[in-house]
């Protein structure tokens, strides 16, 4: 499978949404990657439901929502209804994680389970092939455009080996921090989806940036 690009909204210009939005359409991205971030698992507040519902009314490939907030549980089926495709929550935020992952899927949307940088890989044995995706966070969640944390690579080979000895087809994806260099080293060690936010709509090109990220071979 060729790899995918989910551009982050988070950094694009909100007074003039649905021109990124066009933007995203128009471009070789496969997904919108939309942070919704709750001021309480991550020191930082980003936009909730009327924010996705907006985007959904322009986009025309799928939602990757990827849910930085505690009792993601609560919210499920209001994600699904405004829009999202495909439902991240946090490792580190979910008690009954099993019970989201099946709640997720038994709304119609696609499961996925995030870890922080400082999580260690090995806790997904038992629940990774109950997932569609694996989010490994490259930088600390909360912010776009920090600094891409080195030791991610060795977190996707050890993902992608789990993936293969348990056959699942579970997709990796990475964010934070995302750009030509990283995402080449990701994509060696086994990335499926790459996430770039501050470096695909700080660029004077974005579309032409994408096509960069999607071209590496
Ligand atoms: C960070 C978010 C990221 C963010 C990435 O908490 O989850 O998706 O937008 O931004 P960049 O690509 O600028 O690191
Ligand atoms: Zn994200």
């Amino acid at each position: 499978m060729d790899h995918l690009i989910s551009p982050s909204v988070l950094s694009c210009d909100f007074a003039n949404i649905q021109r990124d939005v066009e933007m995203i359409n128009t471009s070789t991205a496969d997904w919108f990657h939309v942070d919704v971030m709750d001021g309480i698992f991550v020191p930082n507040i980003s936009f909730g439901f009327p924010v996705i519902e907006a985007i959904k009314k322009h986009a025309t490939k799928p939602l990757d929502v990827h849910l930085m907030i505690s009792n993601p549980d609560k919210y499920i089926l209001e994600f699904k209804k405004v829009g999202a495709d495909i439902l991240t929550v946090h490792y580190e935020a979910c008690i009954h994680l099993h019970r989201t992952i099946q709640l997720i899927k038994e709304s119609g949307m696609k499961a996925g389970v995030a870890i922080n940088p400082h999580t260690p890989v090995s806790l997904l044995e038992d629940i990774i092939e109950d997932l569609d995706l694996v989010l490994i966070m490259s930088v600390n969640p909360g912010y776009g455009g920090q600094k891409f944390i080195k030791n991610t690579i060795s977190k996707v080979l050890q993902v992608k080996k789990m993936i293969l000895e348990k056959n699942t087809k579970t997709l990796i994806e990475v964010d934070g921090g995302v750009n030509l260099e990283t995402a080449i080293e990701l994509l060696n060690a086994g990335t499926d989806v790459l996430v770039a936010g501050s470096f695909v709509f700080n660029s004077e090109n974005p579309q032409e940036t994408i096509s960069k990220l999607k071209a590496i071979k």
